[in-house]
C-alpha cells in the first residue's frame, strides 16, 4: 500500500475511464464518435491544455443521471483508496453539465450518493469543490453559484479551471467575493499555462488559500518568496504536466527545486483517466523520475494533510498526519 495521502486536485469528470464511458453511453443511448475503448485511448495524445479539454468536454455527454455521477465517483474512490488516498477534495464542473441540460441537483445528489458513504465503504473522507469554467462569462459563474445555493452544505469551496490563458483571475472577482460571503473556501488554477502574474492575482484579487498547479511561480523569485513566507499550498500534478506538455519529460519537472525552495508542494492526479495515473501512480512516478527519497515522499504526504480543508475536524487531520509519520516504506 502506498503512503497515506490527501488528494487535493482531482476533477471528478477526469476520472471517466474509457470502459465506464462506453458503459454509460450504452446505458443512456448516447453515440460516441469512437468505435471502442482502444480507438478512444488513441485520442489521448494532447498538444496542450485545450486539446485535452476538447476531449474532456466531449466525453461528458455520457453523464446524464444521478446514478451516472454516483458510479463515476464510486469508481474513483475505489481506485484512490487502493493507492493510499485517505481524504479527497473533489472538483466538479457544473457549467459543463448545465449546458447539456443536466441540472445542479442531478450532479450534486448523484456525487453525494457515493461521497455520503465513502468513509464506510472506501475509508476515504471527502469534500466537494465547485469549479467555475474560466472560459465562460463572469455572469455565468454568478448564475452557477446561485444554482448551487440549495446544496451548499455539501460544498466546501469554489475553484477556477478550464482554459487559462486569456482568462485572468480578475474576471471572477465578483463571484469569489460572493462565495467568500457564503463562507466558502477559495482555490484557483493558476500558473499552469498562464503567467506568474495570474498566481499573484488569484491571491490578491480572489483571496485564494491554495493555488492549483502554480508551477510557473518558479519564473518569479519574488513570488516564490511570498508563497514560502505565507505557506500557500501548491497542488501539483506531475503526470498531467507531462501529458499536457507543460514540462517536456518528468525528469525535468521543477518539483525537487520547488521543495528545495521551501514551497508547500502536494502531488495530485488532476484527470487520472486521461493522464496515466492516480495519486499513488503520481507519487511512484516522481520517486522514480526525480529520485525523491523517503523523507521527500513523506514531506509530500504530510503537506497534503496540512493543506487539506480539515479545519472543522482537526482531530482527523492529526490522525492522518500520524499515519504519515508511522508509515514504513516497503
Ligand atoms: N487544467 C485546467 N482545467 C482543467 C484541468 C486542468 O488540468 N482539468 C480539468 N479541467
Ligand atoms: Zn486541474
Amino acid at each position: 500500500m502506498s503512503i497515506p495521502k490527501a488528494e487535493l486536485h482531482l476533477h471528478i469528470e477526469g476520472t471517466l475511464e474509457p470502459e465506464l464511458a462506453f458503459e454509460l453511453a450504452t446505458r443512456n443511448g448516447v453515440e460516441l464518435p469512437y468505435a471502442d475503448t482502444d480507438e478512444l485511448r488513441k485520442a489521448y495524445r494532447f498538444e496542450d491544455l485545450q486539446s485535452f479539454l476538447n476531449l474532456y468536454y466531449e466525453l461528458m455527454a455520457v453523464l446524464r443521471t444521478e446514478r451516472d455521477f454516483e458510479d463515476l465517483a464510486n469508481a474513483y474512490l475505489a481506485r484512490a483508496a487502493a493507492q493510499g488516498v485517505r481524504h479527497a477534495e473533489i472538483f466538479f464542473d457544473p457549467q459543463a453539465h448545465l449546458a447539456r441540460g443536466v441540472d445542479m441537483g442531478t450532479v450534486v445528489e448523484g456525487l453525494w450518493r457515493a461521497l455520503g458513504d465513502s468513509e464506510a465503504r472506501h475509508g476515504v473522507s471527502t469534500q466537494l469543490i465547485l469549479c467555475f469554467l474560466r472560459d465562460e462569462s463572469a455572469e455565468s459563474a454568478l448564475e452557477t453559484l446561485d444554482a448551487a445555493k440549495p446544496y451548499l452544505d455539501r460544498i466546501v469551496g469554489v475553484g477556477l479551471d478550464s482554459a487559462e490563458v486569456g482568462h485572468p483571475p480578475v474576471k471572477f472577482r465578483e463571484v469569489y467575493e460572493a462565495a467568500a460571503a457564503l463562507g466558502l473556501r477559495r482555490v484557483a488554477h493558476a500558473g499552469e499555462e498562464g503567467p506568474p502574474s495570474y498566481i499573484v492575482e488569484a491571491l490578491d484579487v480572489l483571496g485564494v488559500e491554495r493555488i492549483d498547479h502554480g508551477l510557473r511561480c518558479m519564473e518569479s523569485p519574488e513570488l516564490v518568496a511570498r508563497l514560502v513566507r505565507d505557506r500557500i499550498p501548491l497542488t501539483l500534478c506531475p503526470l498531467s504536466n507531462v501529458r499536457l506538455r507543460t514540462v517536456d519529460v518528468l525528469g525535468d519537472h521543477p518539483l525537487p527545486a520547488m521543495l528545495d525552495a521551501g514551497l508547500l508542494c502536494t502531488v495530485n492526479s488532476d484527470d487520472p483517466a486521461y493522464f496515466g495515473g492516480y495519486a499513488g501512480d503520481n507519487f511512484d512516478a516522481v520517486r522514480l523520475a526525480l529520485g525523491l527519497g523517503e523523507e521527500r515522499l513523506r514531506e509530500l504526504a504530510r503537506n497534503s494533510f496540512v493543506a487539506a480543508f480539515l479545519e472543522h475536524d482537526e482531530e482527523r487531520r492529526a490522525r492522518y498526519l500520524s499515519e504519515v509519520e508511522a508509515y514504513e516504506f516497503g
